[in-house]
């Protein structure tokens, strides 16, 4: 509780002196009034990158990209990780726009919060790339207050979890979901996009949808207390590998046999989910991409050369089952 009043405290005093500094972005930002702030052309770049959490191997993976590729172009990275904090991530945005920083890479906690800071790096004079998460389209918008967002299609990704399920259980399951950060984007479209494709499938029944905050600890803390209330479970749904690792420990603690009694289906595609796969525990996993790095910095270049930016870059995501999980292990983060 007193941290968070320290971070909401800093956060403002941050804003303050921007503010007082005279809103002046970093690298030649310059803030217009309607539109989006420019990127002036430079050989390096002091550049942003501010990480939702650093606690599953996705969130690794991706921060390893991002300095990878920083480090190849030999761009200086400012790099900050919110530990599962919205307040402060805030103030990371904060501090970056002290730093003057040239542009900012920024992976949002949730959809709400986050929009906040995008429109105060675009005050300042500060370009945003939304990077695997978006932000609430009627506060922020791409092209506008924000360059664009880098990502995977979120709501194609529970479609394609929901498909595999349904022909794995023979369009009959009790499924109980675990869902990611409450407000994230890949949260509500993962969710929808289940929802959807299981609508007019009556035997697909969803008894029981909670969040376990896309961490392992979280899903096998839920799954146990939903498997309580719901012995008769047959299917999981995770939106994530991280959870849906959860709750196979929470299954095998109650003496089910994840794979057989209980069919799992989840979405990243990490090493430890291809393994659970090989292992017969994991039934399959739509692959989120967390390989950001080359996309994002070619996205700044182009941004820099006065390009136009799609509002959206979709990422290509594989689907690993038992059929491939075993050729595939050795790439997987
Ligand atoms: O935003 C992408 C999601 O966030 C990944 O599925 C998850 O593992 C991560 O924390």
């Amino acid at each position: 509780m007193k941290r968070n009043w320290f971070v909401i405290l800093v956060s403002l005093l941050t804003l303050l002196a921007v503010t007082l500094a005279g809103c002046g972005g970093g690298g030649g930002g310059a803030s217009t009034e309607a539109g989006l702030p420019k990127l002036t052309k430079k050989d390096k770049y002091k550049v942003g990158f501010s990480q939702v959490e650093s606690n599953n191997p996705w969130r690794l993976a991706q921060t390893a990209s991002m300095q990878e590729e920083a480090a190849k172009r030999g761009y200086e990275l400012v790099y900050t990780d919110a530990a599962g904090s919205e307040a402060k991530q805030i103030a990371d945005v904060d501090s970056m726009i002290a730093q003057k920083v040239d542009l900012i890479f920024l992976a949002p906690r949730s959809e709400k919060p986050l929009a906040q800071a995008v429109l105060k790096a675009k005050a300042a004079g500060i370009p945003v790339i939304l990077l695997d998460r978006n932000v609430d389209q009627t506060i922020a918008k791409p092209g506008q207050d924000y360059i664009g967002f880098i990502g995977s299609d979120f709501i194609e990704e529970g479609q394609r979890a929901a498909e595999w399920l349904v022909n794995a259980t023979g369009g009959k399951a009790t499924i109980i979901e675990l869902q990611g950060t409450v407000g994230s984007s890949p949260a509500i479209d993962r969710k929808k996009g289940f929802d959807d494709f299981i609508k007019d499938k009556p035997d697909m029944k969803v008894v029981a949808s909670e969040t376990g905050d896309f961490a392992r600890d979280k899903g096998r803390q839920v799954m146990e207390t939903l498997l309580q209330a719901h012995p008769d479970v047959t299917a999981v749904y995770a939106h994530n590998d991280e959870m849906a690792i959860g709750a196979i420990a929470a299954l095998e603690a109650a003496g089910k046999v994840p794979g057989k009694d209980v069919i799992i289906v989840s979405i990243d595609g990490s090493k430890d989910a291809l393994q659970a796969i090989i292992d017969g525990k994991l039934g399959a996993t739509v692959e989120c991409n967390p390989r950001f790095g080359p996309k994002a910095f070619d996205t700044l270049e182009a941004y820099a050369n006065g390009e136009q930016i799609p509002a959206k870059i979709i990422n290509p995501d594989k689907f690993y089952d038992s059929s491939n999980a075993a050729a595939e292990i050795a790439n997987a983060y």
